[in-house]
């Protein structure tokens, strides 16, 4: 059976610790009996919120909190990282790596990414993947092979034989739709999924079909409903709206 549409919030560098509990709380309210039964909630706080948020959401069924970032070690002399050990013992089921932020601003290699992805599978963690191409990327006609490139990269050195789609998402994000206001179109968001797809079931024969694929990229309360519509759109990784209750909540029941 198909995992659950995922709905997922990246806070990035944004909320205190106060400010992200009360946020959490108001996702609580809104969504507790609203969010549809074959949705599930991901929240994904700065580190400093990230216990207790999970306190927040302790016991609700279907709400997750995950982690934007760690380095993939069990634990050692790497000063300022985060050990995935430590981010479950906060509450954290669930992690990022390969966001284009990182990718672009922190300059990790796909590489480092692999190594992430493969160390928090191992360690426990439901690992997201993004991939995305940039404007220029774009309009060089390169996003079917900068996509392929990043997934196969990125996935290099995952167990293709034990992974399942429970423990593994893939989210597509155009750099350029990124915190810009502006939506990659329909066919954009169809024709870059389904290469997606295709990838991930040349790379994982037995589940590729089943891994889901989250839609990133200026998700607003007005699109969101549409974006979720589309094949092979699994679920969406949402910034911006995702730091308000009435706009996350709006997204997350959108239909
Ligand atoms: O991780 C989330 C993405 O970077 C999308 O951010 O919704 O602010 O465009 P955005």
């Amino acid at each position: 059976s198909q995992p659950r549409t995922l709905i997922a919030g990246n806070w990035k560098m944004y909320k205190t610790e106060g400010q992200a509990v009360e946020l959490a709380a108001g996702l609580v309210a809104g969504l507790a009996d609203a969010l549809p039964p074959e949705r599930e909630l991901l929240i994904l706080p700065p580190f400093t919120a990230l216990k207790t948020v999970s306190e927040k959401l302790r016991g609700r069924e279907r709400m997750f909190v995950g982690a934007q970032n760690f380095y993939p070690s069990e634990e050692g002399a790497y000063t300022g990282e985060i050990a995935p050990s430590m981010l479950a013992d906060a509450g954290c089921t669930h992690a990022l790596a390969g966001h284009s932020e990182r990718r672009h601003v922190i300059k990790e290699s796909d590489r480092f990414i692999a190594q992430k992805v493969a160390f928090g599978l191992q360690a426990g963690l439901h690992m997201i993947l993004c991939i995305g191409e940039t404007l220029d990327q774009r309009t060089h006609g390169s996003m079917e092979n900068v996509v392929k490139g990043q997934l196969r990269l990125g996935l290099a050195q995952v167990n293709k034989e034990t992974v399942t789609p429970e423990q593994l998402t893939i989210a597509y994000e155009p750099v350029w739709a990124i915190g810009t206001g502006e939506t990659a179109e329909p066919e954009d968001i169809l024709s870059a999924h389904a290469v997606v797809r295709k990838t991930l079931e040349e790379h994982f024969p037995h589940c590729g079909n089943g891994i889901r694929i989250l839609y990133g990229g200026s998700v607003k309360a007005d699109n969101a409903a549409a974006i979720l519509g589309l094949d092979n759109v699994n679920g969406v990784l949402v910034g911006g709206a995702s730091l308000q209750v009435e706009s996350f909540t709006a997204i997350a029941t959108a239909d």
